[in-house]
């Protein structure tokens, strides 16, 4: 029996809906196993500037500090916020990643047999398709200054800098190898060298790293072949790094493997670690999605994965991670949908209906009954 304090920060748009079904997940898994999870819930994003001034305030980030993990929704692009104010949703999340040093963003993609159907991409090119990207999260483009429009007499002009340094550019790459060696021992790292100085220092360094791990099959690949072969041949890749925009959108890209991007978990890390395991940040990979907020319409599976990383990573609690894994497989297997992954013959289902059945599956499996009877549609 563990005790256990995390973070809840729903944000904007959709972020709460599919967070609360997160943490319905954790609930029914607290129930099973006997643990007892305390959620601290705390605005962020437009809710908080509303609110607290700020995209997220200063309590909000000693809350995230002292627990053991955080699970966050989603922020900003809900068009509501003034979008020439300084003061910005997003800056929830990039004070987040930076100030929590969690540098490496694990966004893992493995489609699910039974929604090959709900992807854009043939099944034979689909199937056997299991691979991890590591983002790095706390560099580059995303934190890079100068970063402004600037306006001289009349002509308006804008500047964003992208830099990385040896430091970050080794932490990341090294927990990258490290991952691909718990794995199929087969890193790509992706950079833009023909073009960028940042990626030549990229590619240097991974190379001069990569001969510690003679173990493991180092390639580099340029981005937008990196891009091509994503829905080429998926299942070449086991482990790609890269840095931070180039993860952002490559991870979009890949999330139609999984034929969504309501589906993917991530989990941001860094090198703290707590008395449970190493602290980290857990978000779904997609974003406020204002068109569909408040209906009930989200796909919560992204973020109830992410809950199962957050169980692994933070709270060492491999068992129970797998359970939520699990059961989400049952509860596709049956043909349960929401509409972003509604393919024939399923049943199209609500946000919380969804995370409903998952919470049943994780009692069900781990109470030994009959696994999920197919649904009547
Ligand atoms: C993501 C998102 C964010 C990012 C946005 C909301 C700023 O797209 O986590 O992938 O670009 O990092
Ligand atoms: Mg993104």
């Amino acid at each position: 029996m563990g005790a256990y304090s995390l973070a809840v920060l729903g944000g904007d748009g959709v972020g709460p809906e599919v967070t609360t079904e997160a943490v319905r997940a954790l609930a029914a898994i607290g129930e099973q196993f006997g643990h007892r999870f305390q959620f601290h819930h705390a605005r962020v994003g437009q809710a908080a500037i509303g609110s607290e001034g700020a995209a997220i305030s200063p309590a909000t980030m000693s809350l995230c500090q002292e627990s053991d993990a955080v699970l966050f929704g989603a922020v900003g692009g809900t068009g509501v916020g003034d979008p020439n104010s300084p003061v910005q949703p997003e800056q929830a999340l990039f004070a987040l990643r930076r100030d929590l040093a969690l540098f490496a963003n694990l966004r893992p993609v493995r489609p699910l047999s039974a929604l090959f159907g709900a992807s854009a991409i043939k099944r034979d090119i689909l199937r056997g398709t299991d691979l991890l990207v590591v983002r790095e999260l706390t560099g580059g483009l995303y934190y890079g200054r100068p970063s402004e429009i600037r306006e001289t007499s009349g002509h308006r002009a804008a500047v964003d800098t992208m830099a990385y340094d040896e430091a970050e550019i080794t932490r990341v790459v090294r927990y990258a190898f490290e991952l691909a060696r718990a794995r199929r021992r087969r890193l790509t790292s992706v950079d833009k060298a023909n073009v960028l100085s940042c990626s030549r220092l990229w590619r240097q360094i991974t190379q001069e790293i990569g001969s510690a791990y003679p173990d493991i099959e180092l390639r580099h690949l340029l981005v937008d072949a990196c891009a091509m072969n994503l829905i080429r041949q998926p299942r070449e890749f086991d482990v790609i790094v890269t840095e931070n925009m180039f993860g952002d959108m490559l991870t979009d890209e890949a999330s139609m493997l999984a034929g969504s991007v309501g589906m993917l978990p991530s989990a941001s890390l860094g090198d703290r670690r707590t008395a449970h395991g190493q602290f980290g940040l857990y978000e779904p990979i997609h974003g406020t999605a204002p068109d569909i907020a408040g209906q009930g319409k989200a796909n919560p599976l992204g973020a109830i994965l992410s809950a199962a990383l957050l169980l692994r990573h933070s709270l060492s609690l491999e068992p129970e991670a797998t359970a939520i894994e699990k059961a989400v497989q049952a509860v596709i297997r049956a043909g349960y949908r929401t509409t972003d992954i509604a393919t024939p013959g399923g049943t199209t289902i609500s946000t919380a209906a969804m995370g409903e059945r998952v919470a049943q599956a994780i009692r069900a499996a781990v109470a030994g009954e009959q696994p999920m009877k197919k649904s009547q549609s």
